[in-house]
């Protein structure tokens, strides 16, 4: 099994590769056709969501994402 990446592109989509599954609501696999890799939309203005498909470069979407280091998650009680 390959590791799975998800790049948080500038100003774009996430973009995954490596070993994954994506799942709809019901839990139903997309057909992926073979990719290992693929885009998903970040900015909510794709005609094929959940994929990029390349809008966000033509509707000024804007956002940054450096990462970061994030809190311990909370004790589940
Ligand atoms: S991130 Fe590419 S169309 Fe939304």
């Amino acid at each position: 099994m390959s590791q799975t990446t998800i790049r948080v592109r500038k100003n774009g989509p996430f973009r995954i590769e490596g070993d994954f599954t994506i799942l709809d609501a019901d839990d139903r696999p997309f057909g992926l056709a073979g990719r290992t890799s693929i885009a998903l939309c970040r900015c909510n203005q794709s005609a094929n969501v959940p994929f990029c498909d390349g809008t966000h470069k033509t509707t000024g979407f804007l956002s940054e994402c450096p990462a970061r280091d994030l809190l311990p998650p909370a004790p589940k009680g």
